[in-house]
């Protein structure tokens, strides 16, 4: 960690390596071009070595020798036992978390079945630093279910933060759910969870997290929250793989008096009885709804493994002194170039990205991707990402993503960019 000692000097972030109780994991992932700085494990984590072992296996023996005898030894039960893994690390006891579909198909899901639960309550409260899919999936939701609901966006006043008390007067006693992003995917800010759940609850809402930045970066304690609902994603900092299926948690006490929208058989209590009327599964399986994708599933499945082993504790110790280094170096080095800090200075209300804000912040990040091997993102209007993962970044490796930002400026090399947006950034 970043301590009294702390110096600007690159010798001091080799210090830091030499020091990195999490340093054995970096080897467990495959780092194609070591010169190459890939500050965007946020966005699509890094390959685990055994993914590719796993895939092989899978593919040459599963598919290709069992068949359909697969499905009988281990497929099946895949979307439980990964899920059961999952829980471990955002603190569910067993049986309420399941893997299938993808994060905003999930959100959907469970959106419609909250509504549900809450008829008489026509307010939905989410925030304007929430993820967009998260707010099309709400805008969705409203119009399939009559649209008689409200959905009411909490502003944030400076795009990184979001002040509670202003959240908190938005839940009353017309709200039926509150959804919201455990760390924002722009400011990386990270919401008092715990809090907001209790004063929902006490209001008679229900809460939904979306944990997809959260996940496997820090620690999460639905069960303990009280918190009823949450999905996330799995490719992020769980380097499950694009498009690698995504999770759902549905909190025990609720299970028997949810539905989900979507009755497929895989949510059917026994869907190879081939029974024409559909019975939901008894536990969460019923938000389950068609052919898990079991190839990405089970590789996924090694992305979990590793955060499991390396442990949430370790994991957030890691992450922290990786965001406290870059912004002390920010400080000295980039925020005299026109840089400002779009992300929490203070770690308590910060997840495991930064996020740097610049004018020519798109410029800047072109330079960065097409001349100096460094790889973050943008994300409108002004904010360059940077996804520090505590499984395989390195403090020289921040040191030298921070040195090569100076140079993009230094140098005016972002002026060789036009501001013109590419499809994707
Ligand atoms: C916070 C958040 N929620 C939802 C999504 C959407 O996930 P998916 O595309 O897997 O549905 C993302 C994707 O990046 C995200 O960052």
């Amino acid at each position: 960690m970043p301590d009294m000692n702390f110096s600007e000097d690159y010798e001091y972030a080799k210090l830091l390596d030499a020091d990195d109780e999490m340093g054995i994991f970096r080897g467990q992932y495959v780092i194609a071009d070591s010169q190459e700085l890939y500050m965007d494990g946020n966005s699509l984590g890094r390959m685990p070595r055994r993914s590719l072992e796993c895939l092989q296996r899978i593919v040459e023996k599963e598919w290709g020798h069992q068949l359909i005898r697969s499905w009988g030894q281990g497929w099946y039960d895949a979307p439980q036992r990964v899920g059961e893994k999952i829980a471990g690390l955002i603190g569910a006891a067993p049986g309420q978390v399941i893997v299938c579909d993808s994060t905003s198909v999930n959100l959907y899901k469970l959106v419609m079945a909250a509504l549900a639960l809450r008829p008489d309550r026509m307010k939905i409260v989410s925030d304007t630093m929430n993820f967009p899919s998260d707010l099309y999936i709400l805008q969705g939701c409203i119009t399939s279910a009559g649209a008689c609901h409200k959905l009411h966006l909490v502003p944030s006043l400076d795009g990184v933060t979001l002040d509670l008390a202003e959240l908190f007067g938005a839940i009353d006693e017309d709200t039926a759910l509150v959804t919201l992003s455990h760390v924002a995917y722009k400011s990386g800010f990270l919401y008092d969870a715990a809090s907001i759940t209790a004063w929902a609850e006490q209001k008679g809402a229900l809460v939904l997290w979306d944990l997809s930045h959260s996940v496997g970066a820090v620690p999460i304690e639905l069960d303990r929250w009280g918190a009823h609902m949450a999905v996330g994603c799995t490719y992020k900092y769980l380097n499950g793989g694009p498009g690698a299926p995504a999770f759902l948690y549905v909190n025990k006490g609720l299970q028997t008096k949810t539905l989900s929208p979507v009755w497929g058989w895989f949510g059917e209590r026994a869907p190879f009885y081939f029974e024409p009327i559909y019975q939901p599964a008894e536990g969460v399986q019923r938000f389950m709804s068609g052919t898990p994708p079991i190839l990405s599933l089970l590789v996924m499945e090694q992305g979990v493994d590793l955060a499991l082993e390396a442990g949430i504790e370790r994991v957030r110790k890691k992450s922290l002194g990786l965001t406290n280094y870059f912004i002390s170096l920010f400080d000295i080095r980039l925020h005299p170039l026109g840089f400002t800090l779009g992300t929490p200075r203070d770690p308590a209300i910060r997840g495991s990205h930064v996020s740097l804000r610049h004018p020519s912040g798109y410029q800047v990040t072109r330079a960065l991707i097409e001349e100096m091997r460094v790889i973050p993102d943008f994300r409108e209007p002004d904010n360059i990402r940077f996804g520090l993962s505590a499984m395989y970044t390195t403090y020289s490796e921040v040191w030298d993503t921070v040195e090569r930002i100076y140079q993009v400026i230094n140098e005016e090399r972002f002026l060789n960019y036009p501001a013109t947006r590419l499809s994707i950034t």
